[in-house]
């Protein structure tokens, strides 16, 4: 464990960057600092490394003193990732990857070996391999930080808003690759950004710092989201919390209903079965069972639904798998309220109602743990939306 005590950093010119902070960053789990511009991100990843010494405090790894290791020693125990990579623009791919192991003595091709691994294990095609960082994406070359980051298999991992500078598409793939790294390898990874979007889906702590370098929260996302300590760290959450807070809860207790399905070439007889009267529309599956659209019962044609005048279903949700914040997106989306789910296969598994999501929402806030405010008063949101509607 990375233990932060009481830790100041003052820079000559009376800046103090970072002002007693304290943290417990635990092993083999992913470690969020945010917050705005100028309040001490950097400052704090470097102090953990020595790239910069606090002046008050210590920062201790496994109960040992940092400043009591060389730093050459403490340096090779961790990967350092930063903002548009910074890799050697003289070297290949391949031997920005093998720099580390190279310092570490190893041969030439054990690390050049060592490197091709890596890349194949954050996503880089082989044949990038000879290539110059220039010739990369700056998705790419994102890539081949985090793998020269880990070349020398370290156990901890500094990263300093390394996805900063890519679009949000690359950005969300690079993200996903980090987690699905991070559950084979299982590092202590420090993870600094601005975005609190990336710090809710990445943290398993999130440390929000204010402005000053003082800790405003330091908590799991899902409380975060929940019981934000002060005003400085509601707005830092901005607008959508209580939406975005839907993500940690799972869409697994929703009721779906099968009733109101039919198959693109259910016949007169089984439509009407199906078109009771709560049922304004009917969800139709094409033969495969996946869903196809949306139609008032009575605008069916039996034998052959024509498809072409179908209401679209927009993007179903995966039944249990996603959260409900997603069901609640689709229902959102869906131009009849209903959000549709699927299962493994893309095959319809049923149909939900904006009403039973809202219900399902409140009895989630009901049945909380993380947060300790309850939702005793919470507004009965299936009322809310009925009124709306
Ligand atoms: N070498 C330095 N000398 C003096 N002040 C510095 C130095 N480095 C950083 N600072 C100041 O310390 C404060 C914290 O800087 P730091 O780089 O840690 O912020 P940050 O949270 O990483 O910001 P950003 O999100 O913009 O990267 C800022 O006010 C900055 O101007
Ligand atoms: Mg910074």
């Amino acid at each position: 464990m990375i233990r932060i005590d009481s830790v100041t950093k003052r820079y000559p010119d009376g800046t103090v960057a970072v002002d007693r902070l304290s943290l417990e960053i635990p092993d083999r789990a992913i470690t969020v600092l945010v917050g705005p511009s100028g309040c001490g991100k950097t400052t704090t990843l470097r102090m953990i490394n020595r790239m910069v010494e606090p002046s008050e405090g210590t920062i201790s790894i496994d109960g040992r003193d940092t400043r009591q290791q060389p730093v050459n020693t403490l340096r090779r125990s961790m990967g350092y990732v930063i903002q548009n990579a910074g890799l050697f623009q003289h070297r290949t791919i391949v031997d920005n990857i093998a720099t580390v192991p190279r310092l570490l003595g190893w041969s030439k091709d054990r690390a050049r070996a060592r490197a091709r691994e890596l890349m194949e294990r954050v996503g880089l095609d082989a044949s990038l391999a000879r290539r110059y960082p220039y010739q990369l994406s700056g998705g790419q070359q994102q890539r081949v930080g985090v793998a020269r980051a880990l070349a020398s298999d370290p156990p901890v991992l500094l990263m300093d808003e390394p996805f900063s500078a890519v679009d949000p598409v690359v950005r969300k793939g690079l993200q996903d690759e980090l987690l699905r790294i991070q559950d084979e390898l299982g590092k202590t990874i420090v993870f600094v950004t601005h975005d609190i979007d990336e710090a809710v889906k990445l943290g398993t702590m999130v440390a929000v710092l204010r402005t000053g370098g003082r800790l405003a929260q330091f908590a799991p996302p899902a409380e975060l989201l929940t019981n934000p300590a002060d005003a400085f760290v509601e707005d830092f959450l901005g607008a959508d919390r209580g939406i975005r807070r839907l993500s940690f809860f799972s869409s697994a207790g929703l009721e779906l209903l099968t009733a109101p399905i039919v198959a693109v070439d259910a016949s007169a007889e089984q439509i009407a079965a199906r078109a009771t009267e709560d049922v304004p529309y009917l969800l139709v599956t094409g033969l495969d069972g996946r869903p196809l659209g949306w139609s008032e019962p009575g605008a069916l044609t039996a034998g052959q639904v024509d498809t072409g005048r179908l209401l679209p279903c927009g993007r179903p949700f995966a039944a249990g798998r996603d959260s409900l914040r997603a069901a609640l997106d689709c229902a959102v989306l869906s131009p009849t309220g209903w959000a549709v789910a699927v299962d493994g296969e893309g095959r319809a598994a049923g149909v939900v109602s904006q009403a039973a999501i809202g219900e399902a929402i409140r009895g989630a806030h009901a049945n909380d743990t993380t947060g300790t405010t309850g939702f005793a008063g919470a507004p009965d949101l299936a009322a809310v939306q009925k009124a709306a509607r």
